[in-house]
């Protein structure tokens, strides 16, 4: 080879080289947006800042969270299906995602299609909780209450879809219940609201719900697991006072469909580390939510749970008899 085509062929080759080392080392080449479709100071809002500041160790960039609140949650979730898909937006989303088909008819993404699962995160169940004032003591008389009082009761919840609307949706099947429901931009501001007596109850993660037990500043009535909590082992199952509202949530992390498989894998890997943190671990435990075993956390178990839940959403809505209306 001439020596002046060799020397071009070296410059390429190396140049080749050295593309390939950026693009194996290229992302994330900028800092990461988390979307979280509710309020800040909610249950989402709160794992999510927990789980994103241990993933922006790992990747080497900052993660910024975004509140993208409004219409249950399908806000956010359209901003990342609708966002560029190259691993620098994902977002954290929880039962609504799944509940959303059967309760929107205008959304302007396919559930099914629009999003790459990551990895699920946390576990955990709800918790009724009403506000100081409010007369029954326990949880057999609060289910008996809100049956007599019918639209009397208030009860916030974070939007159509939202894991406290639909707890609600459950409550009134198995109590009998007809309360006037206030709708916010995540239960952040309706627990707010619930502590300053504005409303009278809110069914809310128990991320959100425990801290404010145990200030005293709610009270607290059933969680709607099987099991009671640990971490507020007075409270009973609604199952154990008589009303039958089984109802655990989880959260996971998504990005658009289309994101190139060096990014998913680099986003999935960072949320593995932060899942074995234990500092996040204890948090968890303290808001009475759990991390997923690690088999569970991975993008394959991640899409077959959620492929499952908007079937078995599709059908408890629609069984419910819950009006569709449009995402606005
Ligand atoms: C929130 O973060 O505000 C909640 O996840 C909303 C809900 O689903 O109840």
């Amino acid at each position: 080879m001439p020596p002046f085509t060799k020397s071009l062929f070296m410059a390429a080759t190396g140049a080749l080289a050295f593309s390939g080392t950026a693009l194996a080392q290229g992302f994330p080449s900028k800092p990461i947006t988390l979307i979280v479709p509710f309020a800040a100071g909610g249950p989402s809002d709160v794992i999510g800042r927990l789980v994103g500041e241990h993933m922006s160790r790992t990747l080497g960039q900052q993660v910024v969270v975004e509140n993208v609140a409004g219409a249950g949650g399908t806000a956010g979730a359209q901003r990342l299906a609708t966002s560029t898909a190259d691993g620098h937006t994902v977002l954290i989303h929880h039962l609504a995602l799944k509940a959303a088909p059967a309760l929107y008819n205008n959304l302007r993404y396919d559930t099914a299609t629009a999003f790459e699962p990551l990895g699920m995160i946390n576990t955990g169940p709800m918790v009724v909780t009403g506000k100081m004032g409010l007369s029954p003591t326990t949880a057999s008389e609060f289910f008996a209450f809100a049956k007599t009082q019918g639209d009397k009761l208030t009860m916030a919840h974070a939007g159509n879809g939202s894991n406290s609307h639909l707890c609600i949706i459950l409550m009134n099947q198995a109590a009998g219940s007809k309360p006037t429901q206030v709708a916010y931009r995540g239960t952040g501001p309706a627990m707010n609201d619930l502590v300053a007596g504005q409303v009278d109850a809110l069914c809310d993660q128990s991320t959100s719900a425990i801290p404010q037990i145990q200030g005293n500043k709610v009270k607290a009535y059933a969680v709607t697991s099987r099991q009671r909590l640990d971490i507020i082992k007075d409270v009973p199952t609604a199952r154990e006072s008589g009303t039958a509202i089984d109802m655990t949530v989880w959260h996971g992390l998504y990005a658009p469909k289309g994101t190139p498989a060096e990014a998913l894998g680099k986003l999935s890997n960072a949320l593995q580390a932060a899942m074995k943190d234990e500092a996040i671990n204890a948090r968890f435990a303290s808001f009475g939510t759990t991390a997923f075993p690690e088999a569970q956390r991975t993008p394959a178990a991640h899409k077959a749970a959620f492929e499952a839940e908007i079937a078995k959403w599709a059908k408890a809505i629609k069984d419910a008899g819950v009006a569709t209306g449009a995402a606005n």
